[in-house]
C-alpha cells in the first residue's frame, strides 16, 4: 500500500526526492499577508516548496479574514473548491488559518470535516509538529490558543520580490470597538522588540527592498519596554538604504505630538496618514467605543495638516452601524466635508457574532445601509479629485514599483503621499526614487513626468 505523503516526514526524506509542496491563499488585510509569509517561512524551513499552482499542492493552505461578512462568505466558497480538490487527490491536506480558524473552528468542524487543520493567528509555530503527526490524515487537528507573548520575533517571512517589505511590529487589539471582531480573534495587544524588527528591516533592505511598511492592528500603541512607536520610527529612519517607512493603522486617540515631531524630522518616513474615522456622529463614536468625539477628531486633522505640510489623510468609515439616524448619517457628510480626506475605505456595518454591536436591537435595514455606502463613496469620489487635482504642477517623489498598467512605456509608483502616478519610461528601474512633475489628475491616479 502507498504509504500517505503527508505521512512521511518531510525531514525524513532523502534531499533528492521530491518535496512537498505547499500552495497558500491569503484573504484580508494586510497583517494577514504578512502571516502567510510567516508561514510560508515555517514550511520552507521544514523542507517544503512552494508551488503556484493550487492542483499540485500536497498541503493547501488558505489564510482567512473574519472582519466582515463578505470577507467569511469568499472563505467558504473558495474552500468548497478545496474539497473537490480533495475529492480527487484524498491525501490532500487542507488546513485553515487566520481569523476564522480562530471565530469559527466549531463551525469548521461541524460543517466542513474535510479540513484537516485548523489554526489561529497565534498558533502558526506548531504547523511542524503538525504536519509530522502521523494521525493527521485520520483527524482534525486544531490549535487556536490565543497567546499573550507571541510575537514571531525571531522568525523573519519569506518575501515576494517587489518594492515594499511588510513588517508586524505588534499584534492584538485591546481597543473593543463594539463593531469589531479582531480582539476576539487576534487576541491581546503585545509588541516585537525594536531590536529584532530593526533588524528584519535591515534584512529587507539586503534582500533588495527599499520600503518597509510596518503593521499592526494599532501601531501606535506598540510599547516594548518603555520604547513607544516613535522611539521605533526614528530606529528604523536610521537603517542604510531604507527609503521609505509606512505604517497602518494607527488610531486617532494614540496619535501624539511625538509622532508628527518624529514624521516630520526624518525625510524617509512618508507623509502620509491613516486614520480611521468610522462615524462623524458622536452618538455613533460613543456607541462604537472609539473614545473620541467627532470635534477631537476634527482637531486633530487639522493639527496633523498643520505640522505635516502636504500630508495625506485617509480614513475607514462604516455605515448603517446599529442606530445610526440620518441626522447620525449626515454628521458623517458633514465632518467629511470639512476634512476632505485623500482616499477612504467604506463599509456596510457588518453583524459579528460575539461582539457587543450586534447585541444593539436596533439595527438599520440593508437597502438604508447601502444607500448610505453609495452616498459616502460617491461624496469621497470629489474629495479624492479635489485633494488630487490640488497636487497638479507639483514635484513629487515617486518610488517606481512597476510597469503601468495602462502602457508598457510608463511607470508606476507612488508618491510619499501614497498616490499613484503613471509617467514616461527613459533608464530608470524598479526601486529608483525619481523626481515627477504631477500634469494632470483622472479621479484616483495621477499622471506625471519625469524630471
Ligand atoms: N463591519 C463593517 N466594517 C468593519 N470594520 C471592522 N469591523 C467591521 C464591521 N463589523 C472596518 C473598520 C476598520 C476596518 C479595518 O474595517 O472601518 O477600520
Ligand atoms: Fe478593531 Fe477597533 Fe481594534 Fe481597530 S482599534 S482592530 S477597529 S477593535
Amino acid at each position: 500500500m502507498e504509504i500517505p505523503r503527508a505521512q512521511i516526514k518531510q525531514s525524513d526524506l532523502p534531499k533528492d526526492l521530491a518535496k512537498h509542496k505547499y500552495h497558500i491563499e491569503t484573504y484580508g488585510c494586510q497583517m494577514n499577508v504578512a502571516d502567510s509569509e510567516l508561514v510560508e517561512q515555517i514550511l520552507i524551513k521544514e523542507g517544503y516548496e512552494h508551488t503556484p499552482n493550487i492542483e499540485s499542492a500536497d498541503v493547501l493552505m488558505i489564510n482567512t479574514c473574519s472582519i466582515r461578512d463578505h470577507a467569511e462568505e469568499k472563505v467558504h466558497s473558495q474552500l468548497g473548491r478545496y474539497r473537490k480538490l480533495k475529492d480527487k487527490n484524498p491525501n490532500l491536506l487542507i488546513g485553515v488559518l487566520g481569523c476564522m480558524a480562530q471565530s469559527l473552528k466549531h463551525e469548521l468542524l461541524d460543517n466542513k470535516p474535510y479540513v484537516d487543520i485548523i489554526l489561529g493567528p497565534d498558533s502558526y509555530r506548531k504547523l511542524p509538529e503538525i504536519l509530522n503527526r502521523s494521525d493527521i490524515d485520520s483527524k482534525n487537528i486544531v490549535d487556536t490558543t490565543l497567546s499573550r507573548f507571541e510575537v514571531y520575533d525571531d522568525l523573519f517571512p519569506s518575501r515576494k520580490e517587489g518594492v515594499n517589505a511588510w513588517i508586524s511590529i505588534m499584534r492584538g487589539c485591546d481597543k473593543f470597538c463594539t463593531f469589531c471582531i479582531v480582539p476576539f480573534t487576534r487576541g491581546r495587544e503585545r509588541s516585537r522588540t525594536i531590536a529584532s524588527i530593526v533588524s528584519e528591516a535591515e534584512q529587507a533592505v539586503s534582500d533588495g527592498f527599499h520600503e518597509v511598511t510596518l503593521l499592526g492592528q494599532n501601531v501606535n500603541s506598540y510599547n516594548s519596554d518603555g520604547f513607544e512607536f516613535h522611539h521605533l520610527l526614528s530606529e528604523l529612519a536610521c537603517v542604510d538604504g531604507l527609503k521609505r517607512i509606512r505604517y497602518t493603522s494607527p488610531h486617532p486617540k494614540d496619535i501624539n505630538i511625538d509622532l508628527l515631531n518624529t514624521m516630520k524630522k526624518y525625510d524617509n518616513i512618508c507623509n502620509y496618514i491613516h486614520l480611521p474615522l468610522q462615524s462623524g456622529s458622536d452618538y455613533i463614536l460613543k456607541r462604537m467605543n472609539r473614545t473620541y468625539t467627532r470635534d477631537e477628531f476634527l482637531i486633530l486633522a487639522n493639527n496633523i495638516r498643520s505640522q505635516l505640510p502636504g500630508v495625506a489623510i485617509s480614513t475607514d468609515i462604516i455605515v448603517g452601524f446599529p442606530g445610526e439616524k440620518l441626522s447620525d448619517f449626515n454628521d458623517t457628510l458633514d465632518l467629511m466635508r470639512q476634512i476632505k480626506f485623500d482616499s477612504a475605505f467604506m463599509f456596510k456595518y457588518s453583524k459579528r457574532r460575539g461582539t457587543k454591536a450586534i447585541e444593539y436591537d436596533d439595527q438599520i435595514n440593508e437597502q438604508v445601509k447601502q444607500k448610505r455606502l453609495a452616498k459616502v463613496i460617491q461624496l469621497q469620489k470629489m474629495h479624492t479629485l479635489f485633494r488630487n487635482k490640488k497636487m497638479i504642477g507639483k514635484i513629487e517623489k515617486v518610488l517606481i514599483e512597476k510597469i503601468s498598467k495602462k502602457s508598457k512605456s510608463d511607470w508606476a509608483g507612488r508618491t510619499e503621499s501614497n498616490k499613484w502616478v503613471n509617467f514616461n519610461m527613459n533608464n530608470e528601474k524598479v526601486g529608483d526614487e525619481v523626481d515627477v512633475k504631477i500634469l494632470s489628475s483622472n479621479g484616483i491616479s495621477l499622471r506625471g513626468k519625469i524630471l
